[in-house]
C-alpha cells in the first residue's frame, strides 16, 4: 500500500477533498486492482470488521461493488434493502443505524433518494462519540463519490496504468452531458475533475442544466452568451494542497447545445435521464432528447480521434448514448468503470477501516 496520511472519518462529499486524498485514493486503488489481478483476490486487511450496506434506495453496481469490496478485503458484511426491513413497521433511518451500530458495524454504506441522509446519519454517529464511518453510496441530487472516484481511476489509468494521479487530467477537455439537473454523479465528478485542473464542459437543454447550477460551483457567474456560460470557480478546495502556479484557472462551462461541448473532448459522460427524480415534463420526448442530446458514433466525429465515453449506468439504450456505441470497446469504457468500482470501493473502505483495528 502507498504510504500516506489520511484523515478522513466520513466520506459524504468530493466538496472538501485536498489532491492528496485524491491521489491517496488513486494510489491505493491501483494497489488493490493488482490485488485483483492475482489468483487469490483476498487480503486479510479488514479481518473481523463489519461493513454494513445500507440501501434505502434501488442499486446493482454500487450496492454489488461495496460488497465484493468488503468481502475481498475480508470484512464480514451486512446487507439491508428497505423493502424487506422493519422500516416498513414504521421504523426511522436513524433507528435503523443504531440497530446495525448495536450489532458492531465499523463501515455505514449509505444510499438514499433524500440528499444528506449519510450526512445526518454521520453526526448521529459522531454525536454518540462511535467510531463508525459512513461513505455516502448517492444520495438524492447531492453526491455518488465513489462513482466520481472510480470514473477519476478509469480516466486516470487509462492514460497512465502504472501510476494514476490527479495531475493526469490537467487541461484534458472532459464533456458531461444529460440530466445534470438530477445528477449526484455529475456534481461529484464536477468537483473532481476542477479540482485536476480539467476543462469541464457542461451540455443539456435548458430544462436539465439551469444556470442557476453554475452558482453551487462558484460565485463568478463570469461571461454569459446566449449559448453558453463560462465560469471560473472561485477557489477549488484542492489549491491550497497544490498550488499550481503556472497552470491555467480551472473553468466549468455551460452549454445548451451539445456540440460546443463535444468540439474537440478527450472524454464524454454522458448521464441517464432520471425520469423518477423529474417532477415536470422537461422534456418534448425521448426522441428529440436522443437527437439533440444522445451520443452517437457521428457525433464523436467532433471530438478527438481517441475520445472514450463514459457512462455511470444504469443505461437507458439509444437515449443517452446510442446502443451500439456503448457495447464498441474502441470507444466504451462503460465495463471498465464496474470493474474500476471494485478496486476504488476497496481503496475507500481500507482507507476508512485500516485505522480502526
Ligand atoms: N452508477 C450507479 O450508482 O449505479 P447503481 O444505481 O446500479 O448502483
Amino acid at each position: 500500500m502507498p504510504t500516506t496520511t489520511w484523515n478522513r472519518h466520513h466520506v459524504l462529499s468530493l466538496a472538501d477533498f485536498t489532491t492528496a486524498e485524491y491521489d491517496t485514493v488513486l494510489q491505493t486503488a491501483a494497489s488493490f486492482q493488482e490485488v485483483l489481478s492475482r489468483r487469490t483476490k483476498k487480503v486479510p486487511t479488514l479481518q473481523g470488521q463489519v461493513v454494513a450496506n445500507l440501501f434505502f434506495e434501488s442499486s446493482t453496481r454500487t450496492r454489488s461493488s461495496f460488497e465484493i469490496a468488503a468481502k475481498r478485503l475480508s470484512a464480514d458484511t451486512l446487507n439491508f434493502a428497505a423493502a424487506t426491513s422493519s422500516m416498513t413497521k414504521g421504523e426511522t433511518i436513524l433507528d435503523t443505524a443504531k440497530t446495525y451500530l448495536a450489532m458492531g458495524t465499523d463501515i455505514m454504506v449509505i444510499r438514499h433518494r433524500e440528499a444528506g441522509v449519510p450526512n445526518a446519519i454521520a453526526a448521529e454517529m459522531d454525536r454518540l462519540g462511535v467510531r463508525v464511518s459512513v461513505l455516502n453510496a448517492g444520495d438524492g441530487q447531492h453526491e455518488h463519490p465513489s462513482q466520481a472516484l472510480l470514473d477519476l481511476f478509469t480516466i486516470c489509468t487509462l492514460i497512465d496504468p502504472a501510476n494514476p494521479r490527479l495531475e493526469l487530467l490537467k487541461g484534458k477537455k472532459i464533456a458531461i452531458v444529460g440530466d445534470i439537473l438530477h445528477s449526484r454523479v455529475a456534481r461529484s465528478n464536477i468537483w473532481s475533475l476542477i479540482a485536476s485542473g480539467a476543462q469541464v464542459h457542461l451540455a443539456a437543454p435548458p430544462t436539465l442544466l439551469p444556470k442557476l447550477f453554475a452558482e453551487y460551483f462558484s460565485e463568478d457567474t463570469g461571461d454569459r452568451s446566449q449559448e453558453s456560460l463560462v465560469i471560473s470557480p472561485s477557489s477549488s478546495p484542492a489549491s491550497p494542497a497544490s498550488p499550481a502556479p503556472s497552470s491555467p484557472s480551472p473553468q466549468l462551462f455551460l452549454h445548451w447545445q451539445l456540440e460546443p461541448a463535444l468540439q474537440d473532448a478527450d472524454f464524454v459522460m454522458t448521464l441517464r435521464l432520471q425520469k423518477e427524480r423529474m417532477t415536470a415534463h422537461l422534456l418534448p420526448s425521448l426522441r428529440e432528447y436522443h437527437q439533440l442530446f444522445g451520443i452517437t458514433r457521428a457525433k464523436l466525429q467532433l471530438c478527438k480521434p481517441n475520445v472514450k465515453v463514459l457512462h455511470p449506468g444504469p443505461v437507458n439504450r439509444g437515449v443517452e448514448i446510442s446502443s451500439d456505441l456503448m457495447d464498441d470497446p474502441e470507444f466504451s469504457l462503460i465495463q471498465s468503470q464496474v470493474t474500476s468500482g471494485v478496486a476504488v470501493r476497496m481503496a475507500l473502505l481500507y482507507l476508512l477501516g485500516s485505522g480502526k483495528a
